[in-house]
């Protein structure tokens, strides 16, 4: 498959071909600008390869109904998306069968039950054009109750936790680790301890595949996986101590 921006003359992926067995849980890395969100769009359909075609089951996605994408593809994106309308409708954007108490269990699930509680209107509340009534982490909470809800056969998180505070995305992480246990997965994700558990883990350079294997291969190869893992846990032991000198540990 190849793959250029309809507006760009760049070719993000060149001849890139994957195979993904069903029920692997595939984590993606990379620095910023490799081709890491692009590609998980295209698994999402938000954009068609401009040369070549990627197959689900088998079958050219671009023969899957409208309908079946939603509800076999879950998404949160990097920029999560809400439709406007109230927090209902956009829960059931995948599941429109989804009862009240589905939709207050699949929040819960990720912490989101917050934004209900404190809005006057519960699940009736409207979250405005492209649900800019909200903030992004919000949008983000509500985007990873409404991927739970419809079940879906597919999910992709592209740095689904980004906007959200260290306290929730703990949470979330637990919740992430159990929704994609045994579903096939794409996970982008900034902080490398949580793609660490992956079946496979991509590295992407250039909108091409460098490297791929799971945490302990690649950590082994001694390649780019192992300089990015390296360098991030240095970071995070700075940073570490460094709450610790500054005394801000106590209070978080
Ligand atoms: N909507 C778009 N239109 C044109 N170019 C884009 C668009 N989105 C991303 N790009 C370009 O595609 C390349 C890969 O971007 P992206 O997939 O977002 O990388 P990553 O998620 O790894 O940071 C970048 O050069 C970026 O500028
Ligand atoms: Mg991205």
């Amino acid at each position: 498959m190849t793959f250029r921006y309809p507006d760009g003359d760049e070719t993000i992926l060149e001849h890139f071909n994957l195979k993904v067995p069903r029920g692997t849980n595939v984590a993606i890395v990379g620095e910023t600008g490799a081709g890491k969100s692009t590609l998980v769009n295209l698994v999402c359909r938000f954009f068609e390869p401009t040369e070549g075609r990627i197959l689900i089951d088998g079958r050219d996605a671009r023969e899957r109904s409208q309908l079946w994408l939603h509800s076999n593809i879950g998404y949160v994106l990097q920029t999560p998306h809400l439709f406007s309308g109230t927090i209902r409708d956009n829960l059931r954007y995948g599941a429109p069968d989804a009862t009240d108490e589905e939709i207050m269990e699949a929040l819960k699930t990720v912490s989101a039950d917050g934004i209900v509680a404190r809005s006057e209107k519960g699940l009736d509340t409207e979250v405005g054009e492209g649900g800019d009534l909200l903030s992004t982490g919000e949008k983000q909470l509500l985007s990873f109750a409404r991927a739970i809800l419809c079940d879906p056969k597919i999910l992709v998180l592209d740095e689904a936790t980004s906007s959200i505070d260290t306290f929730t995305e703990q949470v979330i992480q637990n919740a992430i680790g159990k929704v994609i246990e045994g579903r096939t997965t794409f996970m982008i994700a900034h902080r490398l301890s949580t793609v660490r558990g992956a079946d496979v883990i991509l590295v992407v350079k250039g909108g091409r595949i460098i490297e791929s294997g799971t945490h302990r291969e690649l950590l082994a190869k001694r390649g780019c996986y192992h300089g990015l893992w390296t360098r991030q846990y240095e970071a995070e032991a700075t940073e570490a101590a460094f709450k610790v000198l500054s005394g801000r540990e106590a209070t978080e």
